[in-house]
């Protein structure tokens, strides 16, 4: 069966959590997309080539969490030949047997807009940034500030730019436990998988 479940959303709404969910529930494979432009921007040096020559043991480097591994993330992400590089990777995992989940900005939009079913997971920015200071700890403005900062780098820029895919269920988890936004996912899967 090939079967794509995508999820988009921005920093900390919820994404990895309903995506590992999904894909324990249904057997599906799972890829953290934000990895790969995590990476990109963690080994330094020309991106575009870091990209091109992307393996494995790359996504498994320390400290790919952190704040500033995710700003490095967003600013190699904006580049059109990066982006590139990384596409049939994630198109041939999305469409492989067996059923994936995907997490990210544009797997929707984008990587798959053929998906079977696409998730737009969101939620306020005060909301993120305080999981993502629960996580990390540090200085709770400067989570803040560098969430929205990212966002809005993610949001505007030419290539693939955070959106809704026109068709995506949009899901504000700001009020939201986590265990209700994963019963909300599987349901939407299942009613899919049905049908
Ligand atoms: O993948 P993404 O950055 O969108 O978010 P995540 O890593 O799945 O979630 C960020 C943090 O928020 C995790 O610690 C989740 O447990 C937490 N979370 C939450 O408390 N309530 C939700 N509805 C969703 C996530
Ligand atoms: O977990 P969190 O939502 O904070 O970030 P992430 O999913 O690990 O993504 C890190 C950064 O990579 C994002 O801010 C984007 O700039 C970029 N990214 C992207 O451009 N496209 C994707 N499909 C995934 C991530």
């Amino acid at each position: 069966m090939i079967f794509t479940v995508a999820i988009d959303g921005p920093a900390a709404a919820g994404k990895g959590t309903i995506a590992r969910a999904v894909a324990a529930r249904f057997g599906f494979a799972h890829l953290d997309t934000g990895l790969l432009y995590r990476a990109v921007g963690a080994l330094g040096g020309d991106p575009v080539l870091a990209a091109r020559g992307l393996v494995p043991d790359d996504l498994a480097r320390e400290d790919l969490r952190s704040l500033a591994a995710g700003q490095a993330a967003s600013r190699v992400a904006v580049i059109p030949e990066v982006r590139a590089a990384l596409t049939d990777f994630q198109r041939r995992f999305a469409r492989a047997e067996g059923g994936a989940v995907l997490d990210g900005r544009d797997i929707g939009t984008v990587i798959c807009p053929e998906a079977e079913v696409k998730l737009y997971v969101t939620a306020s920015a005060q909301v993120r940034a305080h999981r993502r200071w629960l996580e990390l700890g540090g200085d709770a403005a400067q989570v803040l500030a560098e969430v929205v900062e990212r966002d809005k780098r993610d949001s505007e820029r030419a290539t693939a730019p955070l959106k809704p895919a026109a068709d995506a269920l949009v899901l504000d988890t700001s009020d939201m436990g986590i265990e209700q936004a994963v019963a909300r996912a599987i349901a939407t899967v299942e009613e899919r998988l049905k049908a």
